[in-house]
């Protein structure tokens, strides 16, 4: 059950039939204090200032009215207005064991179709940390998508279509016949590097490689086929690091650039038919109004070159068109860059004009800010170059093999090298995950490998630490134990674990997997207040019972919540 939006409901209903206000939105959030109760309510203050009320005699009239049955054990006035809602243990601990067999989280009452675009880098070039951010967090996102149950489709929009493609394609043709492609390959950064070189120096090369890319577009065999290959070579690329970054995505996701290259015709024809077309100095253009530069003229979105070629925003268009319309999405995601907002404005603008996206359909660019170095800069090898995500993993899993040797000296080398692999990946994608995605973030090993603090390496070993107590009397973790919330501290534990709900909720609404990282967070601090306070395993009879439980409970939470966000738990650390 989502507490908070069952009682903003309950409360908003009972507003409503104290003043006969036909609409009334109660804003019910988690309260700060355990002062203040549970869950604080605010909605009178601003309707009694509306009616020329006393707000205080307006919210005692309410909170009489309200029949929160069960759920709370007390209510009350405080302040200008606001309602104090103390829930009941009992009702706590009711909620809890009933959860002990069922999903933490009910499915959606009302499943959507969601499509997600996420990663999407471009072949052209190897992945490096400019991609890893809407990776990761694109992931996360996937997974509460599906746990809540939608129907999600994985979109990953690799740029493999492009002049760049003209270019690689020259650049294979030139290379002698016995070489072997897969070896010339498997530095995708120098090879881009000396194709770019040759295309910069040789007039000759560059004029080629434009004629590749007509070519390519219009289907002839030889380029198709040297494309093909460099194209394979490029995915498995990517693969082995979403294998190593355990990232959801496969093969079938692939719906690159290119998949939309038949479709791109009729997008024009039916921006043409629909008026909305302008020929700009040989291009053609969709002007909209809201779109100005600082001069105030209107940008164009250009959706064709004069010389007849298309671009990223074509692709993005017909992209749209597929998902709504094909797929029938209801929302369509986009994790990208920030840099690419006003290109996702724009072409969010034209698909709505020119009817590509239904009025039901919600697009929406999910933005990222870039990830920094310590000096506050882009994050680069001390040579300057970009950082291969593959050896960024590398690097997190040694980092984090000298951490696990250091606490746990006692395991076996095969141990630790286990518990490294999933820490260390576990450190990259949580420092991610934990930062709002909004903002740009500080890239910091020594940070993210902590285990004080909101870290990946910090909720692992809360994990392993709970399971440790079932091991210790060798109890069954997975046994069922009937919770009885008594008393203060076992009582923030029960109503924090309840409140995953929301938090998922919330996030698959917001899609800020900070927010979750937040709760993980808290909820491990909350239990080792309440580990600390309350003997679990030298308590007795129901004592012990129901303290094992919240201990279960608690593991349980952990696990799935990190779960959300792609990291796998350890028994062990
Ligand atoms: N390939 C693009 C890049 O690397 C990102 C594509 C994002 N998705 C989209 N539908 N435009 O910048």
């Amino acid at each position: 059950m989502n507490l908070r939006l069952t009682l903003e409901s309950l409360v908003s209903s009972t507003i409503e039939k104290t003043t006969g206000a036909d609409s009334c939105q109660a804003l019910v959030t988690p309260a700060k204090n355990p002062q203040f109760g549970d869950y604080q309510a605010n909605g009178v203050m601003a309707l009694a200032k509306k009616m020329g009320r006393n707000p205080r005699e307006l919210g005692l009239e309410v909170i009489k009215n309200l029949d929160l049955g069960r759920l709370a054990e007390k209510v009350e006035l405080a302040g200008p207005g606001f309602i104090n809602i103390t829930l009941d243990r009992l009702f706590l601990s009711i909620e809890l064991n009933r959860l002990s067999s069922t999903a933490l989280v009910a499915p959606a009452a009302h499943p959507a179709t969601i499509v997600i675009d996420y990663s999407s880098p471009n072949l052209a070039k190897e992945m490096h940390v400019g991609h890893l951010r809407g990776t990761i967090i694109g992931d996360a996102l996937a997974r509460t998508f599906e746990y809540l149950g939608h129907t999600l489709v994985r979109h990953n929009h690799f740029g493999d279509w492009g002049t760049q493609f003209g270019m690689l394609i020259t650049y294979m043709q030139a290379l002698p016949r016995d070489k072997a492609l897969g070896s010339e390959l498997a530095d995708l950064e120098s090879f881009y590097r000396a194709a770019k070189c040759r295309f910069d120096e040789d007039p000759a090369f560059a004029e080629q490689a434009r004629n590749n890319v007509v070519k390519l577009q219009s289907g002839d065999p030889e380029c198709l086929a040297l494309w093909e290959k460099f194209i394979s070579i490029s995915v498995s690329h990517c693969q082995s690091l979403y294998d190593k970054l355990d990232i959801t995505l496969t093969e079938k996701d692939m719906v690159p650039e290119s998949f939309y290259n038949d479709q791109l015709d009729s997008i024009i024809t039916a921006l043409t038919e629909m008026g909305l077309l302008t020929e700009s100095e040989g291009a053609r253009c969709v002007f909209l109004d809201e779109f100005r530069n600082k001069d105030g003229d209107t940008l164009p979105v250009i959706v064709q070159k004069s010389g007849g070629g298309y671009l990223y925003a074509t692709t993005d268009l017909a992209a749209i068109r597929y998902r709504c319309t094909a797929l029938h999405a209801d929302r369509v995601l986009y994790v990208v860059d920030a840099r690419q907002s006003l290109h996702f404005q724009q072409v969010f603008a034209v698909a709505q004009k020119a009817g590509f996206a239904g009025q039901h359909c919600r697009l929406e660019h999910l933005s990222y800010g870039t990830m920094m170095g310590k000096d506050g800069r882009p994050f680069k090898t001390r040579s300057g170059d970009t950082i291969k995500l593959i050896d960024l993993c590398e690097e997190s899993i040694e980092r984090a093999f000298e951490l696990v040797t250091e606490k746990n000296p006692d395991l076996t080398e095969e141990q630790r090298r286990k518990i490294a692999e999933v820490v260390g990946i576990a450190a990259v994608k949580y420092a991610d995950l934990s930062k709002n995605r909004n903002s740009d973030y500080i890239f910091d090993w020594d940070t993210m490998l902590s285990f004080d603090g909101n870290t990946a390496p910090y909720l692992l070993y809360a994990y392993a630490r709970i399971r440790s107590i079932f091991r210790r009397e060798s109890l069954d973790p997975d046994a069922v134990y009937t919770i009885r919330v008594e008393s203060d501290p076992e009582k923030a534990l029960a109503l924090k674990l309840l409140q995953f709900t929301e938090t998922v909720e919330t996030l698959a609404e917001e899609c800020l997997p900070n927010q979750l990282c937040l709760y993980l967070y808290e909820l491990a601090g909350i239990f080792m207040q309440f580990y600390e306070s309350s003997p679990v395993l030298k308590a007795q009879g129901a004592d012990k019972e129901s303290r094992l439980g919240l201990c279960q409970a608690t593991a349980r939470t952990l696990k799935q919540g990190l779960g959300l966000l792609g990291i796998t738990t350890l028994e062990q650390m």
